[in-house]
């Protein structure tokens, strides 16, 4: 499903030279649940971003679904993200002037152009709905969300494409403990359910959701257990 075959990352910074990541070789089956660990500025959201077709390797191959983005333009590696990806973000990143089901109908606008609104309107409740957020919250506005609310939003807004992959840098990381647990279950179950998953985490705790975990330290893949 993903595959990263000698990946590096380099960043010039006028005469310096940061190497983010170090020869990553990585391959993630269908089904997958990934937990990537390691300390701040270790590369976790170089790497995140490379899987995720945000960005490419400065050298090495990535594969996505069989298809080598390192050759893909700009518009190509948007239509990988639209069709196979979904992102969620540590700070959620909903629009606050549209409300929560509008928000989750957002992506659908740029697939499916021609989709009458009431099938779309559908669609974004059937995803509140497998983000498990009470219906009744449908049309509040993020200001008027818990954080906690605020991340299902933003997790039926990554799956409203039927991507295969959601990809999540963090999506803890501004909830309480026991949000994040929740939050952890809910992208359990959509594993369960058939997405490929790939969360970037601090906690230790959360290493546990993984079917494995890949710890990563100064750019390099330090182990995986
Ligand atoms: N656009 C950039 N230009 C230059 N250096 C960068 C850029 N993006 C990241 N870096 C550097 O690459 C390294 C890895 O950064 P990255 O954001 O991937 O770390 P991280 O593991 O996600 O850290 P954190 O846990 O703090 O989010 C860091 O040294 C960072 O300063
Ligand atoms: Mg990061």
């Amino acid at each position: 499903m993903i595959i990263l075959r000698n990946v590096w990352k380099i960043y010039k910074l006028g005469n310096n030279k940061v190497y983010a990541l170090k020869n990553i070789n990585l391959k993630i089956d269908e089904g997958e649940f990934i937990i990537i660990m390691g300390p701040s500025g270790s590369g976790k959201s170089t790497l995140l971003n490379i899987i995720g077709c945000l960005d490419k390797p400065t050298k090495g191959e990535v594969y996505i679904d069989k298809i080598k983005i390192n050759n893909l333009d700009d518009d190509g590696l948007t239509k990988i993200r639209r069709d196979k990806i979904g992102f969620v973000f540590q700070q959620f990143n909903l629009i606050p002037v549209l409300t929560a089901l509008e928000n989750v109908e957002l992506p659908m606008v740029f697939k499916y152009r021609n989709v009458d609104d009431k099938v779309k309107r559908k669609r974004a409740l059937k995803c509140l709905k497998m983000a498990e957020l009470d219906e009744k919250l449908a049309n509040h506005y993020p200001s008027q969300l818990s954080g906690g609310q605020q991340q299902r939003v933003a997790i039926a807004r990554a799956l409203v494409n039927n991507p295969k992959i959601i990809l999540a840098d963090e999506p803890t990381g501004a909830l309480d403990s026991k949000t994040g647990k929740k939050i952890m279950e809910l992208l359990k179950k959509l594993n369960k359910e058939g997405k490929t998953i790939v969360v970037v985490t601090h906690d230790q705790e959360l290493a546990k959701f993984g079917d494995r975990v890949v710890y990563i330290k100064d750019g390099e893949i330090k182990d995986v257990y």
